[in-house]
């Protein structure tokens, strides 16, 4: 059976590896699984902090039983509703009737139309206290991080911050659960993709609940998604601030699709064009291959990001324009953008990507370039051109991240 994993004295982690589902909220791939991470205080109270999505909730069982034995959970805090994480409440009814659950007024809207849920219900305000004995919990209420309900649970007794979805990533725990313990490497692609794929629309709550939390002396950062920050708290929330700021990393991101090849010719040469300016941190991706999980991930990394797409049916090719539409609604910002592509009989591709340069915050980069059918040894030379000036425009300015 695999064990319940201590955080401090009384405090364990007592969440479940999910490596079965296939998308995260029906969308996002989970090549490396999930995380749903829960944690019980055993004060002379019991607490629960969040519970797992109902299909793990054998094993989250299991290892609250391994903890406190017979004694029964009087507490369940919920520091975010969304059913990843409140999805085995009724199934933890079954089990501790008496349970209290504890949320604030929207927390408890949320009850009652997703489970039913109404009695045994206690709301707490912004800064409320639950004394559990030996720990007092202070409850920071950091709507919209990322449901209107999100707020953040610390114990003031071991200095650990429960932090709802704030601070999480994608990819299952495999073997150790912190910071010291875990291939940080490995996992630090899976917190960006999952920020950027869930949080970062609500960048500025995020912002706004890191100020919030910085009078807390935090020991501790405990997320419901991805490894336990116990060794460097501070590291994984100066990324998501960084990330939130929408500050990035010096590289670009070049995104494209090509029906038969002339648009991808038209990428090469930017490509080129990067190169020869001395840019190596270069990610491609063809937008029909790579799921656009990835490349809103990669447009949240780097500064500059290109865009080549075709026209088809004389309006923007649809793998591209479901890529950019997200993007619009992840509210990327300050990011420098290029722009290339083809049509054949009559425009639409370059010119709905123009239109969505000019709505976003991006600043655009000359020249936009379009070709007929085919590029031309001109339209290739301007991809080139295209490519170098973004990296002079790179390098204009300094990196921010
Ligand atoms: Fe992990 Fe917004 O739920």
């Amino acid at each position: 059976m695999p064990a319940a994993i201590p955080l401090t004295q009384s405090i364990t982690w007592v969440g479940a590896n999910d490596r079965e589902t296939e998308l995260f909220e029906g969308i996002w791939p989970l090549p490396r699984g999930v995380s749903y991470n829960s944690y019980l205080i055993a004060g002379e109270k019991v607490a629960l902090v969040d519970t797992v999505k109902h299909t793990s909730f054998e094993r989250h069982l299991e290892k609250i039983r391994q903890t406190i034995g017979d004694r029964t959970v009087d507490y369940l805090i919920i520091n975010h509703m969304e059913p990843d994480h409140s999805g085995s409440v009724n199934l933890l009814l079954n089990v501790f009737p008496e349970l209290k659950i504890v949320g604030n007024k929207k927390t408890a809207d949320f009850l009652s139309r997703f489970y039913g849920v109404r009695s045994n219900v206690v709301t707490v305000e912004d800064r409320g206290e639950l004394d559990l004995g030996t720990h007092k919990l202070i409850f920071n209420l950091t709507p919209m991080v990322h449901w209107p309900e999100t707020m953040m649970t610390y114990d003031s007794t071991d200095k650990v911050l429960f932090s709802g979805d704030a601070f999480g990533g994608f990819g299952a725990l495999d073997g150790g659960i912190f910071d010291d313990e875990v291939d940080l490497g490995y996992f630090e692609d899976e917190i960006l993709r999952y920020f950027s794929n869930i949080v970062a629309k609500y960048a500025v709550m995020v912002e706004k609940a890191i100020t919030k939390i910085s009078d807390l002396e935090i020991g501790i950062v405990a997320s419901t998604h991805g490894p336990v920050w116990r060794k460097d708290p501070g590291a994984i929330i100066s990324r998501y601030a960084r990330w939130s700021r929408h500050e990035a990393e010096e590289g670009v991101t070049i995104v494209y699709g090509s029906m038969y090849g002339n648009t991808e010719r038209m990428m090469e040469a930017v490509a080129q064009g990067l190169a020869e300016e001395e840019v190596s941190r270069i990610r491609i991706h063809n937008v029909s291959k790579t799921h656009v999980s990835y490349l809103i991930r990669d447009a949240w990394r780097f500064r500059a990001l290109l865009l080549g797409s075709p026209t088809y049916d004389t309006r923007l090719y649809p793998p591209m324009d479901y890529f950019v539409k997200l993007i619009e609604h992840k509210m990327l910002k300050n990011r420098i953008l290029g722009l290339f592509g083809t049509y054949g009989w009559s425009g639409g591709g370059v010119g709905t990507l123009t239109e969505f340069a000019k709505n976003s915050s991006c600043e655009l980069v000359e020249p936009v370039v379009e070709a007929q059918c085919a590029p031309t040894a001109e339209d290739l030379k301007a991809c080139r051109l295209l490519g170098q000036n973004i990296v002079k425009r790179l390098k204009a300015s300094p990196k921010t991240a």
